[in-house]
């Protein structure tokens, strides 16, 4: 992993109102470092995922993304990264082609670059027999897969996947996860928000968000040591007790 600073927040927040929904957190990321943010429902993940895609204005402090400014370039963070939103980003009433084709022309690939680049992807992810299917009739971890294929189509410097398995076993869990480590290996950065424990495990580094806050972040192994824990889960637990002391 090179030591290059490809994603930098500091205090970066977010209020709708009076209510803070992600409150002064500070991080880095590295190039080609899977970088994940865990935490529960409602804890500020996506919110934080939206102001560095670009697609939310944060109320106060920094950040930058790809060397981008949040507020002032997020059009040149859009070029440069790739985006799984939570709810689909796909269009399920287009066929597997269709939809590579809308969105390879909107990340600025020419058709010729689409056409190439395509009948590779869809061997990669074992979908060519299904390319004149229409989304909606493909099952959950082919549409997630799919969706992940395109959402790096372009070969961003980083994509950005905001719970890009949930609902789905923990057998296709684990064949998106080697869809991400190939991703990493090619030298994507991976930022993925979920809130499954054990994917916590598959990350290079975890930042723990409870109630808005960053609580804790490390590698997972660092985590479980400080906390005395064997899971992600009892240091989750034990991180998230120790918030609702504090709020009594
Ligand atoms: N546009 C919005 N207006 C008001 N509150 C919001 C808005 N978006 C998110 N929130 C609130 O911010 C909090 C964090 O939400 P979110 O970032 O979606 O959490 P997570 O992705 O971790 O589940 C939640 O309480 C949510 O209701
Ligand atoms: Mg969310």
């Amino acid at each position: 992993m090179s030591e290059e600073i490809v994603i930098e927040t500091n205090k970066l927040t977010k209020r709708f109102g009076d209510f803070v929904a992600t409150n002064e957190i500070t991080f880095q990321v590295k190039k080609g470092e899977i970088f994940g943010f865990l935490g529960a429902n409602g804890a500020g993940k996506t919110t934080a995922m939206r102001m560095l895609c670009g697609l939310s204005v944060p109320s106060s402090g920094k950040g930058k993304v790809a060397g981008f400014d949040v507020y002032k370039q997020t059009e040149k963070i859009k070029e440069n990264i790739g985006y799984m939103s939570q709810k689909f980003s796909l269009y399920e009433d287009l066929t597997v082609m269709e939809n590579i084709r809308f969105f390879g022309g909107i990340y600025g690939l020419s058709r010729k670059e689409i056409k190439a680049k395509m009948a590779q992807m869809l061997e990669r992810i074992g979908l060519e027999g299904q390319k004149n299917k229409l989304v909606s009739d493909l099952p959950l971890g082919w549409k997630q897969k799919l969706a992940f294929s395109v959402a790096i189509f372009h070969n961003p410097q980083i994509v950005f996947l905001d719970e890009p398995t949930g609902g789905v076993d923990p057998m296709t869990r684990r064949q998106f996860w080697d869809q991400i480590y190939e991703a990493s290996d090619s030298g994507i950065t991976v930022f993925v928000t979920t809130h499954y424990m054990d994917e916590a495990e598959y990350c290079n580094r975890i930042s723990m968000m409870v109630d808005g806050y960053i609580k804790a972040l490390d590698t997972p192994a660092n985590l479980k040591k400080h906390y005395h824990a064997e899971s992600m889960d009892q240091v989750f637990y034990e991180l998230a007790r120790g918030a609702k002391r504090k709020g009594d």
